[in-house]
C-alpha cells in the first residue's frame, strides 16, 4: 500500500513552524511522510465560499474548508464548544442545547466529507482529529469512501451516563463505529469507550477484541499522546539573565500554563495559593504564582465567566497578600512564546496542572522534560489529568481539595534535593517513552493493519 496520509482536524497551522501538541505532532508526522492536512481557515466565519483553498503549504499541502458566520457559531462554538466540549469534560450542567447547533454540525460534516472525498485515493488512510468530526468517517461511508479511516480523540471519553445529555445518546456509538480505528489518550478513557458499546445492543465484542456494530468493525485502543522532549528541553537549557524572564531569583517561583477555560481548575488552583501565601505569612519566605493563562473561545459564556471569577480572586489575593515590592500573583492573559515558556519551566521550582478534566495534558510533560535533572523542580499534577495515569510519582493532588493543593506547594518547594531527582526521573523516563513522533507512527501503523471496510452505502 503506497498511498497518502490524509489528516483532518479542525485548528490547522498557519505558519512554517507551528507550536502547540496536537498540530506539531502531526505537522511532524506530515513533514516525514508528505500528505494532505485539511482543516477550518483560520479566519474565523469567512464569508460563504465552497470548495478547499490551500494555505502556507511546504514539505505537505494544507487544504482548508471555509464556515460561514453562522456555522461558525453553531458548528464551532455551539456543538463542539457549548455541547461536546462541557460533556466530555464532566460539566453537564454547561451544556447548551440549542436545536441548529447539531443540525449545522452534522451539515458541516457533511460537507467536509463531500470535499475531502475528491482528495482521497487509491491506498491512502484517512487519519481524523477530536470531537468537532465525530461524524466525518460515517458521511465519507456515505459517500463509498472505503479507505481506511481512523479517529483520535484528544479529549476525555464521557461516561455513559453524560451521553444521554446528546440530543441524539445513540449516534456517538453510530458515528465511532464508521471509523476503523478508535484512539484514546488513555487506558480509562478506552474503558469508558468500550463501555459505552457494550451497553448498546447493536454492538458486539470480537475474539481479536474489536467491535462489530453492524456490518463493520471498529478497534479501540489507547494512544498516549506526548512532546518532542529534546527540542523543548533544549530550548528550555539557553542560558539567559532570569531579569530577561521577569524573574526575581530570590523568590521560589511557581508556574502555570493553561488556555483559560473551566476544565483546567484555575480558580481553586489560585484559592490553593492564596491557602499557601496565608501560611507563610510572617514568615519573610516569598514565592510567586506565575499564571500564563491565553484567551480561549470568548464568546461562549463560559469562558467569559471564568475569567471574571479568575481576575476576582487574582485582584483580592495580591490585594491580600502584595507588598510593595512584591506582587505574588502574576497572571498573564495571552500566550507566550514556545522558547520563552520552556526557560520560564526550568526556572520554575513547581508547576501546578491543576485540571478537573484533562484529555492529556501536554503541559505537565513539556514541564518535566524542561528541567535540569541534576537539580529538578517539582510537578504537581491533577488526579482527573490523563498524564497522571503514568506520570504516577508527580506530586498527584484532588484539585477539589484545596488544602491539599496548598500543602502540595509546599511539598514541592521544600522537596529534598533526592527525593526531587528520584520522582523527575520517572517522570522524564514516561515523557520519552511516550515521545510525539512514536504516538503518531503507531497510530499510523495499528490503521494500517486493520481490515478495510467494504463498502456499506445503503
Ligand atoms: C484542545 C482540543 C483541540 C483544540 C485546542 C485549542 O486541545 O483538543 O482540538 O484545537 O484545545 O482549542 P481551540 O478551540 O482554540 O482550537
Amino acid at each position: 500500500m503506497t498511498g497518502k496520509l490524509v489528516v483532518v482536524s479542525n485548528r490547522i497551522p498557519t505558519g512554517a513552524t507551528p507550536s502547540g501538541g496536537l498540530v506539531v505532532a502531526v505537522h511532524d508526522a506530515l513533514t516525514r511522510s508528505g500528505g494532505l492536512w485539511v482543516g477550518a481557515h483560520p479566519d474565523e466565519g469567512t464569508p460563504d465560499q465552497d470548495g478547499l483553498t490551500e494555505i502556507a503549504s511546504g514539505d505537505y499541502t494544507r487544504l482548508a474548508f471555509h464556515l460561514t458566520p453562522e456555522e461558525y457559531d453553531s458548528y464551532y462554538l455551539g456543538f463542539a464548544n457549548s455541547v461536546l466540549w462541557p460533556l466530555c469534560h464532566g460539566r453537564v450542567d454547561l451544556v447548551d442545547i440549542e436545536r441548529g447547533f447539531e443540525e449545522t454540525y452534522l451539515a458541516v460534516n457533511a460537507r467536509v466529507a463531500r470535499l475531502l472525498a475528491d482528495q482521497i485515493g487509491e491506498g491512502d488512510i484517512v487519519w481524523v482529529h477530536d470531537y468537532h468530526f465525530l461524524p466525518l468517517a460515517s458521511e465519507l461511508r456515505k459517500l463509498g469512501i472505503t479507505a481506511r479511516i481512523g479517529f483520535f480523540l484528544h479529549i476525555p471519553f464521557p461516561p455513559l451516563g453524560a451521553l444521554s445529555t446528546l440530543p441524539s445518546p445513540d449516534d456517538f456509538a453510530e458515528w465511532l463505529s464508521a471509523y476503523d480505528l478508535v484512539g484514546l489518550q488513555t487506558r480509562r478513557d478506552t474503558a469508558s469507550c468500550l463501555e459505552m458499546f457494550r451497553a448498546d445492543p447493536r454492538a458486539e465484542f470480537m475474539t481479536d477484541g474489536s467491535v462489530k456494530f453492524r456490518d463493520r468493525s471498529v478497534s479501540v485502543r489507547s494512544f498516549p499522546i506526548g512532546i518532542d522532549a529534546e527540542s523543548f528541553a533544549e530550548a528550555a537549557a539557553v542560558e539567559g539573565p532570569d531579569a530577561e524572564l521577569g524573574i526575581d531569583m530570590h523568590e521560589d517561583l511557581v508556574i502555570g500554563v493553561d488556555r483559560l477555560d473551566y476544565s483546567k481548575g484555575l480558580p481553586n488552583r489560585f484559592r490553593a495559593f492564596g491557602k499557601f501565601l496565608d501560611s507563610r505569612a510572617g514568615t519573610g519566605r516569598r514565592a510567586s504564582l506565575l499564571q500564563i493563562a491565553p484567551p480561549t473561545r470568548e464568546r461562549v459564556a463560559a469562558y467569559r465567566a471564568i475569567r471574571t471569577e479568575l481576575e476576582e480572586i487574582a485582584g483580592r489575593l495580591n490585594g491580600e497578600h502584595a507588598e510593595l515590592d512584591w506582587t505574588p500573583i502574576r497572571y498573564i492573559h495571552r500566550g507566550v512564546e514556545r522558547d520563552t515558556l520552556a526557560r520560564l519551566h526550568r526556572r520554575a521550582r513547581a508547576c501546578l496542572v491543576t485540571s478537573l478534566a484533562d484529555g492529556m495534558n501536554l503541559v505537565a510533560k513539556e514541564y518535566v522534560a524542561a528541567q535540569d535533572p541534576e537539580d529538578p523542580g517539582v510537578l504537581i499534577l491533577s488526579r482527573f489529568a490523563g498524564a497522571a495515569e503514568d506520570m504516577t510519582e508527580a506530586l498527584l493532588v484532588n484539585p477539589y481539595d484545596i488544602d491539599e493543593t496548598s500543602e502540595a506547594i509546599e511539598t514541592a518547594i521544600t522537596m529534598p534535593l533526592e527525593e526531587r531527582r528520584r520522582r523527575h526521573a520517572h517522570s522524564l523516563g514516561v515523557v520519552h517513552a511516550t515521545n510525539v513522533t512514536d504516538w503518531a507512527q503507531s497510530f499510523v501503523s495499528c490503521l494500517k493493519t486493520c481490515t478495510p471496510t467494504l463498502d456499506y452505502r445503503r
